[in-house]
């Protein structure tokens, strides 16, 4: 499925970020086959969030996979200047960038640039930002990315007050253009969010911190299960 086909659909994303990198393909490969069709990878470069995580290079390593198994990597990039990566992004495999309101100036710019590299594109809004500022800014993007914890780490448990935020999101974007809510998304929060209007559904410890991360999927996939978006 390519970015334009999933996006029609209410996705469980699993967050790579919270993966076993010492069995990451073996992960994503049984995620696949409980049904994930869009993999959610956190890069960070250790400036725009503490954190230093993973980059095109772990993109380049899996992709090959995420498209063999007729799935996507949705990247998304806690980084300043993000538009200096899109490029890398692109070049190993990677399908969508979603970068930071906050970490740009010129987002109308930001998302032509992205464009220029066949991939789809996101803004993503901290907790601190208002929605109105995203929503402007997000005027030509795929996505619009309602983060519902501080980005640097997986395992957070999930700001309520970001359930408001993702019903005014999606009252104020335009139909085709998702609202997309990362962090502390698990069995009893996924269905606030999506009661709100959130159709794409990152979840990175409540998939990966258990036992058998792909009857977590299966599980939070049920949750949300509705029929595809014509
Ligand atoms: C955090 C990342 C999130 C995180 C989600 O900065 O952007 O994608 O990995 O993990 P959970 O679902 O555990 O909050
Ligand atoms: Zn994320």
């Amino acid at each position: 499925m390519g970015w334009s086909e999933w996006a029609r659909t209410v996705e469980v994303e699993p967050s790579i970020y919270a993966a076993d990198f010492s069995r990451l393909g073996e992960q994503l490969g049984s995620l696949a086959e409980a049904g994930a069709k869009v993999f959610h990878f956190d890069a960070g470069d250790g400036h725009f969030i503490p954190e230093i995580t993973i980059g095109p290079i772990v993109a380049a390593s899996i992709a090959p996979l995420v498209h063999a198994w007729g799935a996507t990597l949705d990247c998304h990039l806690m980084v300043e200047r993000p538009e200096r990566h899109f490029e890398a992004v692109a070049r190993a495999g990677g399908d969508s960038v979603t970068f930071h309101v906050e970490a740009v100036e010129d987002h109308l710019g930001a998302i032509a640039h992205a464009r220029s590299f066949g991939l789809g594109v996101g803004l993503a809004l901290n907790p601190g930002t208002a929605v109105e500022e995203a929503v402007k800014a997000a005027e030509g993007a795929d996505l619009v990315l309602c983060m519902s914890i501080h980005p640097g780490y997986s395992g957070q448990p999930y700001m309520p007050e970001a359930t408001e935020r993702i019903r005014a999101l999606r009252e104020a974007l335009p139909p085709d253009v998702r609202v997309q809510v990362d962090g502390g998304i698990n069995g009893s929060t996924i269905r606030d969010a999506c009661a709100a209007g959130a159709d794409l559904l990152v979840a990175g410890s409540a998939v990966f911190w258990t036992n058998d991360p792909a009857a977590a999927y299966r599980d939070l996939a049920a949750a949300v299960a509705e029929p595809a978006r014509g």
